[in-house]
């Protein structure tokens, strides 16, 4: 269980995995994440599920190394397993037919964007996917995603491919040549999500945001996911991770989600002696 059957790297620092597990490939439904732990002693990591097999009893895991764990997963080989999978957790994503849904993937943010993109495009929906990142070497999935979408358009910070510009003009765009979109789904880092929710809300496009708050036990037990909802707390693992987009406070989720940055600058740092973190290259060559 939780053997690690195919491994990729599939850009600068960030993986694909596929993880035999059963239970979850029959029991997932879009927009529901698992929590991890690579070992006895690992901490607890929340990632979403990019993509399932229930007939074979997989799922894929794409992930981006930023801190202890995703690094140490980076250096997991095919036939490695994973101490813990838990999940599904979550609320599903609420897929039914829209109409014309448009969904706006920054990053890594992409990879969750992806079962979400391919139940709305399975419900019959006019799919229209926007991806970017700040440069072609960044952009993750898109092959995954034009087959799981009617029109994908693809926008670099830098111009390196596609339209150059933001994630958010290409939206605009769409809006400004009279393009009905009935909803917006936007995931990606914090910023460009607040940033697309200043254009649906314009616009008066319903839009439904996937928050990535730090998480613990994935279960509403520890308050540690708490986000701001229309002026109410929520928990993100469990009220979540998609909310109203034109209801979630952004400013306070940035503030929570950068709490633990010199803590987890440490453990990285801790991390770079180990055996593990000998084989991994880390940003600025270390
Ligand atoms: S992660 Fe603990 S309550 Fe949500």
């Amino acid at each position: 269980m939780f053997e690690i059957l195919e491994k990729e790297r599939i850009g600068p620092g960030v993986n694909r995995a596929v993880i035999s597990a059963p239970a979850i490939a029959q029991a997932h439904r879009p927009g529901q994440f698992i929590i991890l732990r690579t070992h006895e002693n690992g901490e607890r990591i929340p990632l979403t599920v990019a993509d399932k097999d229930p007939e074979k009893g997989t799922i894929t895991l794409v992930w981006q190394e930023v801190g202890v764990t995703t690094y140490y997963m980076g250096t997991m080989c095919v036939g490695e397993k994973l101490q813990d999978l838990c999940g599904p957790l979550g609320k599903p994503t609420h897929i039914e037919k829209f109409g014309t849904v448009v969904g706006v993937g920054g990053g890594i943010g992409v990879a969750p964007l992806f079962p979400i993109t391919k139940g709305m495009y399975e419900a019959g929906n006019n799919v229209i996917t926007i991806i970017g990142a700040r440069t072609e070497g960044l952009l993750i999935m898109t092959e995954d995603m034009k087959k799981v979408s009617h029109e994908t358009l693809i926008a670099t910070d830098d111009g390196s491919f596609g339209i150059h510009g933001f994630v958010t003009q290409v939206l605009q765009g769409l809006i400004d040549k009279g393009t009905k979109i009935d909803l917006a789904v936007a995931i990606g880092p914090v910023p460009m999500m607040k940033a697309t929710v200043n254009v649906t809300r314009k616009a008066n496009i319903p839009t439904v945001v996937s928050l990535n708050p730090i998480m613990v036990d994935g279960t509403g037990m520890c308050g540690a996911c708490r986000v701001e909802v229309g002026g109410k707390t929520m928990f993100g693992c469990v009220d979540g991770p998609e909310f109203d987009a034109f209801e979630v406070d952004f400013d306070l989720l940035m503030k929570r989600l950068a709490m633990y940055k010199g803590p987890e600058l440490i453990a990285l740092n801790n991390f770079r002696e180990t055996p593990r973190g000998c084989q991994c290259t880390f940003p600025g060559g270390a």
